[in-house]
């Protein structure tokens, strides 16, 4: 096979700092276990739209096509607010959604041990945690049709549309299920059934997936449930699946049981490709932290571990993703704290750099 290919928009704001942190952690991988990968380096939300007037170029967009995994940093940021929605930051990475058709987002909320005391719950609810939330990303509210602001009777109206087909459903709960499979084999799904017709079909459809999976405990929440029980008892969930905007929600709940945000990272699979391989984005849950940009306060741990999770996902080197994931328990065992997890006594923090340097260290240690 040839060299695996990644394409890195680091993007707007934090983005740029943590990546630099993952193309070191990328070019270790190649120094020292042989994992070469042809990276290439393009522009995505406010970046690229200072340079192209959108936030994302057709060029960017056939690159992101074309290679084995895209990593993206994080969009946004208050200078692009009072652009047109059609061009806002967001829509680029809404746009690589769509058009990879990355239909399956892994959301992980791991809690390490070493930072069980951060979470704003009890530690005893949270040490231990690790659910897997399954994202359905390309339909939903977020791209249905009709959609936009209308006037109607002399009054403005905003109209979103929640659709969903069975197929769409169908194969986001399939990703669910295999998931669920290499895990502890339980799943939950979200929906309002009780309030919405697109929910009853997700329950539906989810039911119809589960025969194929007879090892799966199936269970169903209104996703307004499922917000509760995520803060009052998290670790009864393995793998949750639902839809785009509730996954949305759900996620960011689910990240901050973890006590940062600056932890998490995700992946965003696809159809296989000719080669075997899912079309694959991965990206921080984070967003660009506009107001921490460019200080070198920035924890790149989440960037890091979305690497990880390509490493598994998209490249089939599970130890290696395991490896990663273990140099960084290591390095936050031993007390390494960017500012986002300060709040231990004596207890100061490292930059952005010294953090990704850490890793390293704790890569190297490990062979
Ligand atoms: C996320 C973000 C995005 C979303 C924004 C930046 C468009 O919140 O990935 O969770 O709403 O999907
Ligand atoms: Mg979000």
């Amino acid at each position: 096979m040839s060299t695996p290919s990644i394409l890195i928009l680091p993007g707007d704001g934090i983005g740029p700092e943590v990546m630099a942190e993952v193309v070191k952690v990328i070019d270790w991988f190649g120094d020292k276990r042989g994992l070469k990968f042809d990276v290439s380096h393009d522009l995505v939300g406010g970046a690229a739209y200072d340079k192209h007037g959108a936030p994302i170029s057709d060029e960017t967009m056939e690159k992101a096509q074309s290679v084995d995994a895209v990593l993206l940093g994080a969009v946004g940021g208050p200078k692009y607010d009072d652009l047109d929605f059609s061009v806002k930051p967001e829509r680029g990475l809404l746009r690589l959604r769509k058009e990879m058709d990355l239909f399956a987002n892994l959301r992980p909320a791991q809690c390490f041990d070493a930072l069980a005391d951060f979470s704003s719950l009890k530690k005893d609810i949270v040490a231990g945690l690790d659910i897997m939330i399954v994202r359905e990303l390309t339909s939903g509210i977020y791209f249905g049709e009709p959609r936009g602001i209308f006037t109607e009777n002399n009054e403005r109206v905003g109209i979103n549309t929640q659709r969903y087909t069975e197929s769409e459903i169908e194969r986001a709960a399939r990703a669910a299920f295999e998931l669920a499979m290499k895990r502890d084999k339980r799943l939950c799904s979200m929906e309002k059934a009780n309030v919405m017709e697109s929910g009853i079909l997700w329950r539906d459809v989810v039911n119809e997936v589960a025969v194929d999976y007879p090892e799966v405990e199936v269970s169903h929440m209104y996703a307004d449930n499922g917000a509760m029980q995520l803060v009052r008892a998290p670790k009864q969930f393995d793998v949750i699946v639902t839809d785009n905007l509730f996954g949305d929600i759900l996620s960011d709940c689910a990240a901050m049981l973890t006590g940062s945000l600056g932890m998490l990272p995700s992946a965003s699979l696809g159809l296989p490709m000719a080669n075997g391989r899912p079309k694959a984005m991965y990206e921080p849950v984070h967003g660009s932290a506009p107001d921490i940009a460019g200080q070198g306060k920035a924890n790149p741990i989440a960037c890091v571990l979305s690497f990880a999770m390509a490493l598994r996902y998209s490249f089939d080197q599970g130890d290696e993703a395991t490896r990663l994931e273990t140099a960084i328990e290591t390095v936050l065992a031993g007390g390494a704290r960017t500012a986002d997890l300060l709040g231990e006594e004596g207890v100061t923090a490292i930059s952005t750099t010294e953090m990704g340097d850490k890793i390293i260290e704790a890569l190297t240690a490990s062979l």
